[in-house]
């Protein structure tokens, strides 16, 4: 392959793009960047230094301090990290150098699935597959909730449900590269979808723009 194959996923906070991300990175073996973690690990930064989110120099000197190969899902997980991800998400100085980095791990070969908010209208306008993967911030409360209590923890839907759309809210309303599906994306509702069926659903999308460019 001359060329670096990238597919783009975009969409919400819960609606199974991560996981969509990771079956295809492995079926069609490409790179993958969860871009979600370059925001995570800035606002990680910034709590670990006991130092305000709206600090915009420090979130600039911890966005240049990334390393893409260095970054701990299991401490970026936290939801808390998340909910202070999406308000350092809001400078675009920081998201300036975020994206460059993101840039430069697409165009490593053989290329990469990169899954986040910007991914098919900023990062990557030129992706060969944009996917912008949703479902209703009800039932992406309900899953959250199940994920939660499958591991022991409780939680009240009606708390998740209100994070979930404040973080919609922040996420779709910033003015800075808003969420929102790229003109040609693909759009796959997951509201009523299991994982597997959206995964056989973009391998279709998929294997069908690859058929097409081997008969161009
Ligand atoms: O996807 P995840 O929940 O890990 O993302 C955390 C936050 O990082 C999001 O709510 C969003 O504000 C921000 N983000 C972003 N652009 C991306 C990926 C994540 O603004 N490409």
């Amino acid at each position: 392959m001359t060329h670096t194959f990238t597919i783009a996923i975009d969409g919400p906070a819960g609606a199974g793009k991560g996981t969509l991300a990771r079956r295809l990175a492995d079926h069609y073996r490409l790179n993958l960047l969860d871009t979600g973690l370059t925001y995570r690990a800035v606002a990680y930064a910034l709590i670990q230094h006991a130092l305000p989110l709206d600090n915009v120099s420090a979130a600039e000197t911890a966005a240049r301090q990334v390393d893409l190969a260095k970054l701990d899902r299991t401490v970026l997980s936290a939801h808390a990290v998340g909910e202070a991800a999406s308000k350092v998400a809001v400078y675009p100085t920081v998201r300036r150098i975020l994206v460059e980095k993101q840039r430069d791990f697409a165009k490593t070969p053989p290329g990469a699935v990169l899954d986040g908010r910007d991914i098919g209208t900023v990062v990557c306008p030129d992706a060969d597959i944009k996917l912008y993967v949703t479902a209703s911030a009800e039932v992406r409360a309900r899953r959250r909730l199940n994920e939660i209590e499958s591991i022991g923890g409780n939680a009240n839907f009606a708390e998740i449900l209100a994070d979930i759309q404040r973080r919609d809210e922040r996420d779709m309303g910033r003015a800075d590269s808003p969420l929102k599906p790229a003109a040609d994306a693909h759009l796959l509702d997951t509201s009523e979808m299991a994982i597997e069926a959206a995964f056989l659903a973009a391998m279709a999308i998929i294997d069908d723009v690859l058929a097409k460019r081997d008969k161009a």
